[in-house]
């Protein structure tokens, strides 16, 4: 269900909304799409009250968990800060927003990263063969991939990149601005909202070269990295604007390390135990949402390439 909320929600926040362009007529909700969110809320909120009635019934009853899971310690969190005099206090409708974020950002995102990852390597077989060598050749044939190896597979790690250049999971970020100010000539006043297609900034043709191809090497220091590239730091939440997956900033995504550190792992495994068949091309075009996934969903058939008791053994 908390799938399906977090879908949903993506979903009909990407949808064009009129109202954000000519706030008069936002109160009409003409697409519904508000509508369809506010649905899909209201599912998640009855779902987080029962997650919260539960854990707080069984603190009554005196029942202690093994290990306290993320909702026990942020009860306790709120309790503690509405006791005594902080500034700042948690609510309970705080620790719902908390999780909402962090399923809709957290979950949806990665997920679609990978099934693109896995679509481009399908549609470039060369590709998909270097990466495959690459990982047989330090990982084996006898056991499966492991975070220890990922180190030492630059060109899995390339393929992660170039599929983050290309193809956003959140292709779109918003800020608000502070003050008045100007950009790129134009005057910005005050408390507007600025929405920043880092979709556009991933595929400028002013600075990736080829830049709609997908070219894992580019991230390898070859000639079509970017020149001025080369003396930035290659961190993925540093100054370097030009590579922006997972926005910048303040507010950049604090999911950054783990998405990449799951696509790495997951996609390594993918590649390594199977070899993916599907009838004709895949077709890459984006659909409509907040995440830009597949408009049509990866359909793939795996071809296992290594002994099954070793995939079994994990
Ligand atoms: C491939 C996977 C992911 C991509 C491409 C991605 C991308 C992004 C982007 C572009 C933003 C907006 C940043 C900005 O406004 O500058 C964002 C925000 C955020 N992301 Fe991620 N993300 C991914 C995975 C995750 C994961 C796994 C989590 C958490 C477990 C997560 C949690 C968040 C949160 C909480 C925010 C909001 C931060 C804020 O508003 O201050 N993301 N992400």
């Amino acid at each position: 269900m908390v799938q399906q909320v977090a879908k949903g929600i993506t979903l009909y926040s990407g949808l064009l909304s009129l109202g954000e362009a000519f706030p008069l007529i936002k109160k009409y909700d003409l697409f519904g799409a508000g509508r369809k969110i506010r649905g899909n809320l209201m599912r998640f909120d009855v779902l987080m009250n029962a997650v919260i009635l539960k854990h707080e019934e069984e603190k009554k009853l005196g029942g202690v968990r093994a290990t306290k899971d993320a909702m026990d310690n942020l009860l306790e969190y709120s309790e503690y800060r509405n006791q005594t005099s902080a500034e700042v206090k948690l609510a309970k409708k705080g620790i719902k927003g908390l999780f909402l974020d962090l399923f809709i950002r957290g979950t949806d995102t990665t997920s679609v990263a990978l099934e693109w990852a896995l679509a481009e390597l399908i549609n470039h077989p060369n590709t998909m063969k270097m990466l495959q060598n690459e990982i047989d050749s330090v990982v084996g044939s006898t056991r499966l991939v492991q975070e220890s190896d990922i180190p030492s597979l630059p060109y899995l790690n390339a393929v992660v990149k170039e599929t983050l250049r290309l193809h956003l999971s959140l292709p779109l970020v918003f800020r608000k601005c502070r003050e008045d100010c100007m950009i790129s000539g134009y005057n910005i006043s005050k408390n507007s909202r600025v929405v920043v297609s880092i979709y556009a900034i991933n595929r400028d043709p002013d600075v990736w070269e080829n830049a709609i191809e997908f070219i894992p090497e580019r991230f390898l220091g070859n000639t079509l990295n970017p020149v001025d590239h080369e003396d930035k730091p290659d961190d993925l939440k540093d100054q370097n604007f030009d590579y922006v997956p997972f926005g910048g900033g303040r507010r950049g995504c604090p999911g950054a390390a783990l998405a990449t550190a799951v696509l790495h792992i997951t996609l390594a495994t993918l590649v390594q135990g199977f070899d993916w068949k599907i009838e004709g091309k895949v077709n890459i075009e984006e659909g409509v949402g907040l995440s830009a996934a597949m408009s049509h969903p990866l359909v793939c058939y795996p071809i296992l390439r290594m002994d099954p008791s070793i995939l079994l053994s994990k």
